[in-house]
Order: structure tokens, then sequence, then C-alpha cells
């Protein structure tokens, strides 16, 4: 029993999804967790191995699957990735911005390489993203966006990813109120402590995250399959009048007064 048994297994039929970050963590969860409730999903990253082993097993499971590999640090590369999914697919209706990059480290230490590089994936590749795929969403669509649920307190060791995804926040909002009038719905979400291999890495230890789990009001970490549940839900017509929102998905650990070790 996942999270995702809360839904039709057709709730997202008919939809064409394109997920970057998509071949590994969240995103590839997430498009695995479209294409099973009947989503057409391009994943995209830049790596080709990760994406296929996201597409294949979509493919063999009887779904329709690009693996579209590209940089969202590229608008160049972006918009054409856009253009294979619609060329492929026949258009678009929902994008979600899960690439991202992410590590521990002090703002004193950063050097401007390393503060560029992470703004550079998540903000400003979120925006080249959501400019692009809005651009070919015929008669409206949805766009999910991926921030933390640190945007309102601080990133502890992560002023460059905490800033950047502080940027997504309010970019859901700007983007929301402008292309709303297209019918695109833009919404966030801001999750917690989910034992992903990015997540490990960016603690340096994935002991760490039974210990985070124990401190928190639900006593454990998230499971992917609930923050899969969630991207569904924000993209879904269960969701026809949400714009603008950020839905934190955390097991309470942004308001339980428990920091990140
Ligand atoms: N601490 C401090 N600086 C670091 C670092 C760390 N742990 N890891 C990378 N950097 C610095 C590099 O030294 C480099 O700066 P420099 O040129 O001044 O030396 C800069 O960041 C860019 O690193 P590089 O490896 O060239 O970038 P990349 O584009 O190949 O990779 C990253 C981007 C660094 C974000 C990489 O970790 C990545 O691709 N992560 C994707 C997965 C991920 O992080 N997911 C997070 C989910 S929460």
């Amino acid at each position: 029993m996942t999270a995702l048994s809360a839904f039709s297994p057709t709730a997202l039929a008919g939809r064409v999804a394109l997920v970057t970050g998509g071949g590994t963590g969240m995103g590839a969860a997430i498009a695995a967790g479209y294409a099973a409730l009947g989503a057409d999903v391009a994943v995209l990253s830049r790596n080709v191995e990760h994406l296929r082993a996201v597409a294949d097993p979509i493919v063999a499971a009887g779904g329709r699957a690009l693996a579209v590999q590209a940089d969202v640090r590229d608008p160049d590369a972006v918009a054409a990735a856009v253009a294979a999914t619609v060329a492929e697919f026949g258009r678009i209706d929902v994008l979600v911005n899960s690439a991202a990059g992410n590590f521990r480290c002090a703002a004193a230490d950063l050097s401007p390489n390393a503060w560029r590089t992470v703004v550079d994936i998540d903000l400003n590749g979120t925006f080249f993203c959501s400019q692009a795929a809005a651009a070919a969403m015929r008669g409206g669509g949805a766009i999910l966006n991926v921030t933390g649920d640190f945007v309102d307190t601080h990133g502890d060791r992560m002023a460059h990813a905490a800033a950047a995804k502080a940027g997504i926040a309010n970019l859901t909002r700007t983007l929301a109120k402008e292309w709303g009038p297209a019918g695109i719905r833009v919404n966030a979400l801001a999750p917690g402590p989910f034992e992903t291999d990015g997540g490990t890495q960016a603690l340096g230890r994935r002991e760490a995250f039974a210990e985070i789990g124990a401190a928190l009001p639900l006593g454990r970490v998230g499971r992917m399959d609930e923050i899969v549940a969630a991207a569904v839900f924000l993209v879904s017509d269960a969701a026809t009048f949400v714009t603008g929102a950020t839905l934190t998905v955390d097991g309470g650990h942004s308001w339980s007064g428990y920091h990140l070790p």
C-alpha cells in the first residue's frame, strides 16, 4: 500500500509531463509515479544512463517515455527538450522542475563558482524550463516547482541552495499570476527529509536520516511515494483551483524546531 493508491490508475491519463532531474531521486520517482497513473513522460537529465534507468522500465510496463538529455542551465538545450517532448507526444501539459544541485558548505567557504553553479541549476534552470514549457502549453497546463521546507527559515550550510529555493518560491507566485489567465497553474512542493542519494550526498551519510526521522513529530523521514503523491495532487484535476501555492511535505520538520545535524 503506497500513498499513490489513493489515486485512480488513470488520474493522469492523456497528460504529457516533462520532469527535469528525472534521472535520479525525487524526479525519477515522480516520473515513474506519473507514468503509473497514465501520463506520457519525458524525463530530462544531463546523464543518459540515469535517463535510460527511468525511461526503460516505464516503456517495459506498457507506458510511453522519452529520455531527453539536457542541462537545465542551457536555455537552448531546454527549448530543444521541450520541442522534442512536443514532437514525440504532440503536446505538453505538465512540467516538474525537479533538477537541483546542492551540497553542505559554510557560506564563507563557498567559491564564486560553487555559488553560481547551484543558483544556476536551481533558480535559473527552473526559470528557463518554465518559460519554455509555458510557451508550448496549449489551453493550459500545470507547472510544479520544487523548493524545500527551509525556504521560510534558513538553509544551514546551504546558503546557495536556500537562496535559490527561496527565489523559486517567489517565482512560483509571480508566474502563477502572469500565467493564470492562460490556464497555467504554477505551484511548489517543499519537501522535508526524504532519503535520496542526493540528500545522502548533501548530509554526508545515510544513517543521518534515521536520526533525523526519530526527532520529527511523525517519527520518521518521508517515503518517496509520499512526495510523489503530493506531486500528483498538485498537477491533477484534484487541484484545479490551486495556484501559487506551496505544499510542504515534511512530517512536521519545518515547524517542530528540529535542525539538521
Ligand atoms: N563543497 C564546496 N564546493 C563544492 C562542493 C562541495 N561539496 N561540490 C562542488 N563544489 C564546487 C566546486 O568546487 C566548483 O567550484 P570551483 O570551480 O570554484 O572549484 C563548483 O562547486 C562547481 O562544481 P562542479 O562539480 O564543476 O559542478 P557540476 O555542474 O559538475 O555539478 C553540483 C553540480 C556541484 C551541484 C553537483 O553536486 C551535482 O551535479 N549535483 C546534482 C545532484 C544533487 O546535488 N542533488 C541535490 C539534491 S538535494
